[in-house]
């Protein structure tokens, strides 16, 4: 437990379901949550934190003029916690290249879609209005590029003809909390990196094409 790869800040916005299930799995898990940052007050995502014995700290971007200002509060927010890996968790503001460049291969994003399609906000109903098939929710490293860093583990799920956008949610959400636990334990293991613009899990280039992230 002493590996600083194994102590994780949760950045959210919201309510924080992936919260819960890092925390719910980090106990059996190689990764401990540190702390907890929210740039909502009000998200819900803080009491769960609270509810678990983990300390948080809300950086309200609605109290900084500008988003580089916003960006070093949030650094040094991070920094007290001194993580090895910081985690976006439904975290809906958008990062500043400097922050990104700072913490380069030590951020992790879970997006709702098959990246690289459907960047971006709205997914499920966007999927749903171009008539598609298959959906599915990515965990990438972050890059400057807005959603675009290399992908690490997809997993994908069929739409149905009664789906609607909610129902896609609850489905992308049970695959969510079982995917983002498991990506965290691999790079809590420090067998993730990021080099330029290519994820590796110990050597091999990801993603992994057919192959669950439970075989790696
Ligand atoms: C998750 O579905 C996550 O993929 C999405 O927000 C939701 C947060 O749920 N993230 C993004 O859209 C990032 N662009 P949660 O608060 O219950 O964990």
């Amino acid at each position: 437990m002493h590996n600083s790869h194994r102590s994780v800040v949760v950045l959210l916005s919201g309510n924080g379901s992936n919260l819960q299930a890092l925390m719910d799995f980090s106990s059996a898990g190689n990764y401990r949550v540190s702390g907890v940052i929210s740039n909502r007050p009000d998200a819900y995502g803080l009491q769960r934190a609270k509810q678990s014995n983990i300390p948080t700290t809300v950086v309200d971007h609605k109290q900084y003029a500008s988003r580089d200002l916003f960006d070093q509060a949030l650094c040094q927010a991070i920094n007290e916690y001194g993580p090895g890996l910081i985690v976006l968790a439904g975290f809906m503001r958008i990062l500043g290249a400097d922050f990104v460049k700072r913490y380069q291969g030590k951020i992790l994003n879970i997006h709702p879609s098959l990246l690289p399609n459907y960047p971006g906000t709205n997914t499920h109903q966007r999927v749903l209005d171009a008539g598609e098939k298959l959906h599915g929710v990515s965990v990438h490293f972050v890059t400057e590029e807005l959603d675009g860093g290399p992908v690490i583990a997809q997993e994908s799920i069929a739409i149905e003809p009664i789906d609607d956008a909610q129902t896609l949610a609850v489905k992308i959400h049970e695959k969510e909390h079982v995917l983002y636990p498991a990506v965290v334990s691999l790079f809590a293991d420090g067998r993730l990196s990021l080099d330029g613009n290519s994820a590796f899990l110990d050597e091999q280039l990801l993603p992994v094409t057919g192959q669950r992230i439970d075989d790696l």
